[in-house]
């Protein structure tokens, strides 16, 4: 393929579902300029209306507009939170303070996911959830007052940091919390500043004080690099041409991808950087590169998590043997993407293999040709599509569709790098 074009990505998805739940939880009417409108993003408005905010339809190209009470409303029916762990894991930390029992459940893939490594530090805070199995969705939550958190998690993740910061938010205590490798995106934090909250960073330890108050606002969602992370993937990959990613965040909680891209010799700059709503954002240029392989060391793991599939497949291109250390949390995201991201690529004829907390895989040359198992998780659905680019590849994914939980119009856009003329989206 000849690279040649020049587009959006969707609104970070990170961003928007903090900014309708902020905006939700307001007193008063907010607006969300170029949010996200995929799946998940409609999982967080449908349980936001349930718990009495008023928000308008997800619309690609419009505005969101919500207008929130203050505090929830006690939900008449179960919160069903789709396919999204963000959604139900910084929700649990908000409905904490409530003084309300709420159900939250979600499909099959989100109903596997570890829920008590959020209940067991709001527990703490002074809520009781119980579950209907040993762990994961559904669980109800009764909320009520509750106590100050000192913390040290056992995973570094932010939708856990999350959680526990929103419940300090709503239930007005301090909450301290400590990520154990590596620090994961920092989206909650920036925005509790920007709404006067005095949210400290030692280094170490995130001390959060009970400071400020969330108001109406006016929100405008960076590109998801998540997302631009795809386009610019099968950009490396191609023959010759080069990729323009305009408007794409670039928080560096966030482009850890960018810097191992750089070290494997892939040819990406960053143009037109400035902050934008808080926030770090460019344009991202792709060249095709030639590609080697590299080592990604445990620390670099929570800023680049959602990026181990493209990283893997770009990876089965290298010259040489790529090593992910400490990708264990793999196992528990959509689906066990440390299990099948090994599998799909020696289904597709490369070399990999998931042993323990380590993913290997070994670059090659050869067409990939085979068919993928999704389990509907959506990142590995767009990172074999975009294998499925390169020169003679026969790759066929199993639910290409899936890719809607994040990217909606994804298949279009990477058909459309390939386009001669330029291409605005
Ligand atoms: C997210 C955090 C990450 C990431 C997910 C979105 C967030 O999950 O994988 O796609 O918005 O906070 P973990 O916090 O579980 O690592």
């Amino acid at each position: 393929m000849i690279v040649d074009a020049d587009l959006h990505v969707p609104g970070d998805k990170s961003i928007t579902h903090r900014a309708l739940l902020f905006a939700a939880f307001a007193r008063g009417t907010s607006r969300i300029a170029r949010a996200l409108t995929s799946l998940d993003a409609r999982s967080s408005a449908r349980v936001l209306r349930q718990l009495g905010a008023a928000v308008s339809p997800l619309a690609p190209g419009r505005d969101i507009v919500v207008t929130g009470r203050g505090r929830f409303q006690r939900p008449a029916a179960v919160l069903h939170c789709g396919n999204s762990g963000t959604t139900s894991r910084l929700l649990l930390g908000l409905l904490a303070a409530h003084p309300f029992a709420a159900t939250l459940t979600g499909d099959r893939s989100l109903r596997r996911r570890p829920m008590r490594r959020v209940t067991i530090p709001l527990e703490l805070m002074g809520a009781r959830c119980t579950f209907r199995g040993h762990d994961g969705l559904p669980l109800t939550v009764r909320g009520g007052t509750l106590r100050s958190l000192r913390y040290e998690l056992p995973v570094s993740s932010a939708q856990l940091k999350s959680a526990l910061l929103l419940a300090g938010v709503a239930g007005a205590v301090p909450v301290e919390v400590r990520e154990p490798a590596g620090r994961s995106r920092d989206h909650t934090e920036r925005m509790l500043r920007a709404f006067g909250y005095d949210v400290a960073d030692d280094g170490e330890w995130i001390r959060f004080a009970p400071t400020g108050r969330i108001a109406p606002a006016s929100y405008e969602i960076p590109g998801d690099p998540s997302s631009a992370a795809f386009l610019l993937g099968a950009a490396l990959l191609a023959e010759g041409g080069s990729l323009r990613l305009r408007d794409v965040g670039l928080n560096p909680t966030r482009t850890g991808f960018l810097r191992v891209i750089a070290r494997m010799g892939g040819g990406v700059a960053v143009e037109n950087l400035r902050v934008a709503g808080g926030e770090p954002v460019g344009d991202l240029v792709v060249r095709p590169s030639g590609l080697r392989a590299t080592e990604v060391a445990p620390g670099e793991i929570p800023g680049l998590i959602d990026e181990i599939p493209l990283l893997s497949v770009l990876a089965s291109r290298a010259e040489g043997t790529t090593v992910f250390r400490e990708v264990g949390e793999l196992r528990v995201k959509e689906s066990d993407r440390l299990a099948l991201l090994a599998a799909n690529l020696r289904a597709v004829g490369a070399r990999a293999e998931a042993r323990g907390n380590t993913l290997t895989v070994q670059g090659g040359d050869a067409p990939p040709r085979g068919r993928v198992t999704t389990a509907g998780d959506h990142r590995l659905a767009m990172a074999f599509a975009v294998l499925g680019t390169v020169a003679g590849a026969r790759v066929r994914v199993d639910d290409p569709d899936c890719a809607a939980v994040s990217f909606p119009r994804f298949h279009e856009l990477l058909r459309a790098l390939g386009a001669r003329r330029k291409r605005r989206s």
